[in-house]
């Protein structure tokens, strides 16, 4: 495994960490026994937030850090908040945002309950709250990092116009935002850029595309949508048979290749999936195969002439 600094905290994670959100109830036991087998593979960065599975990740992924023998000490646990929880209906969870100081600290305590921790070291609040002042947030963040609650205050979500206001306030270590192949809006809005002008991490969600980019998968799509994926898919698969790994090694390591540092959040349970994924840390792609993949996923050659001044989404 290698390890890479988070942010400017002087905390060193895996580079590539496990994404929790599948961990629940009813895949409880092959959950913990991803958690052991990540750990044991040298993964030692852990993503959960309170909203996923109303609360389960949390309390799965503790618990299996205990079970393990896993010292506190030796993983870095990250979770988030900020998105209310509202009704059982996964359809309305995210219809509302909170980051005010009562709900942040009301919020940063009940995960360490359900992760059975005395700290999280590294908090993030999920989503934006238009309501709150990002002042008042930070001052909230602040409190909890004083009273040794939180190690270090990250976002998730955040444009980049909201990380300055926010970072204004406090130092952030980190940025979660959904960044692969077959996503590559970081890059092309400068939101990877300020990450690095502010010394921050860049953690990826879906970095495998919710796995479509292993070649395993695919989503409910527009036919358009489709195409475009299929065209990345055997793009990928023509140089994973070059390189001699899988996809998903591929599609890792193109992430982990840019500085930052940039790291993905892999969602997987399944043993072989944690492996493949530890292993990808050890994958450098040429600089042309690396940018002969960008091309093809954003569908146009690099620009040699003058940029467009705005960005626009031409997908
Ligand atoms: N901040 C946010 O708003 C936000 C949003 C979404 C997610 N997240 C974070 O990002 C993490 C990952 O998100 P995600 O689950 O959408 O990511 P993902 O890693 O892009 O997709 C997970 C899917 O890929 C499959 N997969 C993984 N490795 C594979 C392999 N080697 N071969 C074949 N299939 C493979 C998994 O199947 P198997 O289960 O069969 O392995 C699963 O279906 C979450 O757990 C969470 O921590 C954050």
């Amino acid at each position: 495994m290698k390890y890479v600094q988070l942010g400017r905290t002087g905390i060193e994670v895996s580079a590539v960490a496990m994404g929790c959100m599948s961990l629940r109830a009813d895949t409880e036991a092959p959950g913990k026994d991803a958690v052991r087998q990540a750990y044991e593979a040298g993964i030692t960065f852990f993503d959960t937030a309170d909203v996923y599975s109303r609360g389960e990740s949390e309390t799965i992924l503790g618990q299996a850090l205990r079970e393990a023998g896993i010292p506190r000490d030796k993983v870095v646990i990250a979770t988030k908040c900020g998105i209310i929880f509202q009704g059982m209906d996964p359809a309305y969870a995210y219809k509302a945002y909170d980051l005010s100081p009562g709900y942040l600290k009301a919020s940063c305590e009940a995960s360490l309950k359900r992760l059975g921790i005395e700290y999280v070291d590294l908090y993030q609040p999920h989503r934006i709250d238009y309501l709150t002042h990002p002042e008042e947030t930070a001052r909230a963040l602040e409190d909890l990092r004083t009273e040794g609650k939180i190690r270090h205050a990250g976002v998730s979500n955040y444009t980049a116009d909201e990380i300055r206001a926010l970072s204004a306030y406090i130092p952030l270590a980190s940025l979660q935002t959904q960044f692969s192949l077959l996503h590559m809006e970081p890059l092309e809005t400068g939101l990877a850029a300020v990450c690095q002008e502010k010394g921050m991490a860049t953690l990826c969600w879906s970095p495998l595309h919710k796995g479509v980019l292993t070649g395993s998968k695919s989503l409910p799509h527009d036919d358009w949508q489709l195409q475009r994926e299929a065209g990345v898919v055997a793009q990928l698969r023509s140089f994973a048979q070059d390189y001699g790994v899988s996809l998903a090694q591929l599609s890792l390591a193109w992430l982990m290749q840019q500085p930052g540092p940039v790291i993905p959040l892999v969602g997987t349970a399944n043993a072989e999936h944690i492996a493949e994924a530890a292993a990808a840390v050890d994958l450098v792609l040429e600089r042309d195969d690396w940018y002969e993949l960008m091309v093809i996923a954003r569908g146009r050659a690099m620009p040699w002439g003058q940029r467009p001044y705005v960005y626009i989404k031409e997908r």
